[in-house]
């Protein structure tokens, strides 16, 4: 049985989907407390982040399909980034300033033509 402290960390799943169809959906479990940003990186999946997650770029961007009330509430500069952004939508954010609380279905951008801001 593991120590108290590490059966606490609740788990979730987070379902990524990719603009460039070449690259197959993945779900990968992330720890309470992520951040979408995190959830990619450490899954070897490749996510700009160009100001190093400050909430300073719109490099990454990404679109909330499912799970958008479980996140942090958008602040006005989270954005003014996202308005910086390649085709940004309704369902727009920041991967960086989503911290994870609830399962979430994410696309990715086509990462070939989102260039930083
Ligand atoms: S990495 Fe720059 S805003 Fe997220």
């Amino acid at each position: 049985m593991l120590p108290l402290r590490y059966s606490m960390v609740r788990k979730y799943k987070v379902h990524f989907n990719f603009s460039d169809t070449s690259f197959e959906p993945v779900e990968v479990e992330v720890n309470a407390g992520d951040s979408v940003l995190d959830a990619a990186l450490d899954n070897e999946i490749s996510l700009h982040h160009n100001c190093g997650a400050v909430c300073a770029c719109s490099t990454c961007h990404v679109y909330i399909n499912e799970g958008m009330d479980s996140l942090p509430e958008i602040t006005d500069a989270e954005e003014d980034f996202i308005d910086r952004a390649v085709n940004p939508k309704i369902n727009s954010r920041l991967a960086c300033q989503c911290i994870i609380d609830g399962d979430l279905k994410v696309t990715i951008p086509d990462q070939s033509v989102h260039l930083g801001h």
